[in-house]
């Protein structure tokens, strides 16, 4: 990346350097530290405001140049809108609004954290230092001429905060979680003649070196077990299947652990039921499930969790070959159920099928969560802002869709029922891996849920929300990484001991 931000921390009565940056609320009210910073300059603030119609909006920006009265070379006053109630997801914006200001070239900036009823708290700080370093991100690996001058742009933050020793100490444990972001993007941005199953494999190993117990199967440990429906998919491709399990033992001796699975389709051609060749360059991204799996194992194991965490994914390339599998083969997942296969395009919920019950069975979690870009209907019924959950467990279903309000990664509950399921029998083995146009979401997950054997568990369709969604505050990268600051809060809220 040549994109550097170094965050610092500082009191609030610090002297600010460079680029000023206010918060002020609905009314323009700014807190005392704040007036005191801008002194003469509030009237100018004023007069500003009025001019630019800027209302103190949230995440709206009042940009003032060589602002008479302070220091400052430029001042910038963001809205943070109505006070009360703001929730961790407004500040990581107000920091990708912040970042979103930064010009080319060395830049200083200092960010008064300061409310107008006072000092933020660190959790909010740091989620103001967050949100700057998810806006900065930019994939650009492969440009031989990298934007901006000299390679790029280079800011030292400082956050005047009320207490500079413990947001430092917050933002250490909150910078691991940005990095999971950063990787989960970094693998669904990669080419897939780069990342492919294998070298997958041995990206999600370099997790061992913060400590997680990684086990990488390969196809004749697959065989082995019986994997016949996620071998199915991978057996048109030159490149190996894999599956990569994950162990972050940071809780208690013995106690089960929750668990994620990750769809890791790392080029989706559709198979023999081959896709159209409009925007088929976006199915490298059909492993944006798996990519979540490994940023979420980093984000817990470098934060070090207390907590025992499972993360499994199953890795395959979907090729049409002389090789490749057929409509109408009929394959033996691990769990003994059979299969027809009706659309070879319908492959995610086949790798999941025998990862989810290799997880039930071998792992016995307290949970599992799965992510996968698993259906195009999921993009048609929910758009880009939503990713679809379907659920066995209300209580795991609602501490999602909190975790979700409250990250910024929302879910919206979708159904499940008998009526749906039987849409997927199958007239030649125990299923048939589509159910028709209508519901196609539903019936995917329908799918799933004939492979978990029982365990609470949770499907997320992240087919809109993992890649190619409009650009936000913090994100401006094909590749979201969706999910993982969701299921890090999911983890921390309710499963880590205190
Ligand atoms: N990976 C696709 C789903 C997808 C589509 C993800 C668009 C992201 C953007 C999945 O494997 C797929 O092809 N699903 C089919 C299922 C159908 C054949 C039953 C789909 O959604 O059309
Ligand atoms: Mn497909
Ligand atoms: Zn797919």
């Amino acid at each position: 990346m040549s994109d550097a931000i170094k965050v610092g921390f500082v009191p609030l009565s610090a002297a600010a350097r460079g680029i000023l940056v206010v918060f002020c609320d609905d009314s323009l009210q700014v807190g005392p530290a704040t007036a005191k910073a801008l002194g003469g300059a509030v009237e100018l603030v004023k007069r500003a405001a009025t001019a630019a119609a800027f209302k103190g909006k949230s995440g709206a920006a009042l940009d003032i140049l060589a602002p008479e009265g302070v220091k400052a070379t430029r001042l910038l006053v963001i809205g943070a809108g109505k006070a009360a109630g703001l929730k961790a997801n407004d500040f990581l914006k107000f920091g990708g609004v912040a970042a979103s200001k930064l010009p080319a070239g060395t830049t200083t900036m200092t960010i008064m954290a300061e409310l107008p009823d006072g000092a933020m708290t660190s959790e909010q700080a740091v989620a103001i230092a967050s949100g700057l370093r998810l806006r900065a991100y930019k994939f650009d690996r492969y440009k031989t001429k990298k934007d901006g001058e000299e390679g790029g742009s280079r800011a030292d933050i400082s956050l005047a905060v009320g207490d500079a020793g413990a947001a430092k100490k917050a933002f250490t444990a909150a910078g691991h979680v940005v990095d999971g972001v950063i990787i989960a993007r970094d693998l669904v941005n990669e080419p897939p003649n780069v990342l492919f199953p294998e070298e997958f494999a041995r990206r999600a190993s370099q997790l061992r070196k913060l400590g997680v117990k990684v086990e990488v199967l390969d196809v004749k440990a697959m065989q082995k077990l019986g994997m016949g429906a996620l071998l199915g998919v991978g057996q048109g491709s030159a490149r190996p299947s894999r599956t990569v399990i994950m162990r972050w033992d940071g809780g208690k001796k013995g106690e089960a652990p929750v668990s994620f699975v990750g769809k890791g389709v790392c080029f989706d051609t559709g198979g023999i039921s081959i896709k159209p060749a409009g925007s088929m360059e976006d199915m490298k991204g059909d492993m944006g499930g798996a990519a979540c799996v490994v940023g979420l194992m980093h984000a817990l194991a470098a934060r070090k969790a207390k907590a025992n965490v499972v993360g499994a994914i199953g890795l395959v390339e979907n090729m049409p070959d002389g090789n490749a599998q057929r409509p109408g083969d009929i394959v033996t997942s691990m769990s003994g159920q059979t299969i027809e296969i009706i659309n070879t395009d319908a492959e995610g919920r086949l790798v999941l099928a025998d990862v989810l019950w290799y997880v039930a069975k071998k792992v016995k979690p307290k949970f599992m969560v799965d992510l996968a870009t698993l259906t195009g209907a999921i993009v048609v019924a929910l758009g880009t802002e939503h990713a679809g959950m379907f659920s066995n467990n209300d209580e795991l279903a609602e501490r999602l869709l909190a975790a979700g309000m409250e990250s910024g990664d929302k879910v919206w509950r979708m159904p499940l029922g008998p009526e749906y399921d039987k849409l997927i029998d199958s007239q030649f083995a125990d299923m048939k891996n589509t159910g028709g146009r209508h519901g196609g979401s539903i019936t995917a997950a329908q799918f799933l849920q004939r492979f978990v054997d029982g365990t609470p568990w949770a499907h997320l369709d992240i087919a809109g929300t993992a890649m190619g969604a409009p650009k936000t505050d913090i994100n401006q990268s094909w590749g979201s990484g969706y999910g993982v600051r969701l299921l890090d809060r999911l983890v921390a809220d309710h499963y880590e001991r205190k």
